[in-house]
């Protein structure tokens, strides 16, 4: 029925469809609906326990296009109050199952990550594990805004993305695409951008990757 609003009438909930989904013709969810993505490695990314571990996170988290919530699982087991985005309803059933199963306490809500300002909330520290990478540079303004509008003043921004490296993943993004980016203009400060890497179902030793530490002013 026209109108019903199902998935199948609306993939894209009303949406704006991303570069990434005009790309490849699917929304985001069609990604969750077939098995695991290919970044879906069924554990948090190493970079995110390693500044975990190391007592990065503080205050209330964000973790910014959530998946299946690995990464804001694993924040939210060391006592950390955690709320995951996505767009993909079916990540979220999955995220949502997990933290049932292994009794974590995590929010996770269907809200899109370029009008976070909905939210009505504000985070010390906010993750993007494979999101930015996946904007184009025409997508990435609307997102620093967004992003910029829910973190605290000195809050932390821990992004890891693909780098540039001839061996890395779909999305190259150059150190000086994250500074165009992230600056005191959009209302950021990039304090680091590390070599990392990011693991995929597909690469034994992950892809080279860019891991950025980037503060609100
Ligand atoms: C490459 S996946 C990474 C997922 C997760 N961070 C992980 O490490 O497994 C990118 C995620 O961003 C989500 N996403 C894409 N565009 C989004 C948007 N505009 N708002 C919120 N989430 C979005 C996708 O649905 C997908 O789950």
């Amino acid at each position: 029925m026209k109108g019903s609003g199902t998935i199948a009438d609306n993939p894209f909930g009303g949406r704006h469809p991303t570069s990434h989904e005009r790309l490849t013709r699917l929304p985001w969810d069609a990604s969750y609906q077939d098995g695991p993505a290919p970044w879906d490695i069924g554990q948090p990314q190493p970079a995110i326990v390693r500044v975990a571990s190391e007592g990065g996170f503080t205050g209330a988290v964000l973790d910014a296009g959530c998946g299946t919530g690995e990464n804001a699982l694993h924040v939210a087991s060391l006592g950390l109050s955690v709320l995951g985005v996505d767009v993909a309803e079916t990540a979220l059933a999955i995220a949502r199952q997990k933290s049932d199963d292994r009794g974590i306490e995590v929010e996770f809500a269907a809200v899109d990550a370029f009008q976070l300002e909905r939210l009505g909330r504000t985070f010390g520290t906010v993750m993007d594990c494979g999101l930015f990478h996946t904007f184009d540079g025409d997508e990435r303004p609307g997102y620093v805004a967004s992003l910029a509008s829910v973190t605290e003043h000195d809050g932390t921004l821990y992004l890891l993305c693909f780098s540039d490296d001839p061996d890395t993943g779909p999305h190259p993004i150059t150190q000086e695409e994250l500074r165009v980016a992230f600056n005191p203009g959009t209302g950021w400060n990039v304090a680091a951008i590390e070599p990392d890497r990011i693991q995929t179902r597909y690469h034994d030793n992950g892809a080279p990757a860019w891991f950025a530490t980037i503060k609100r002013l």
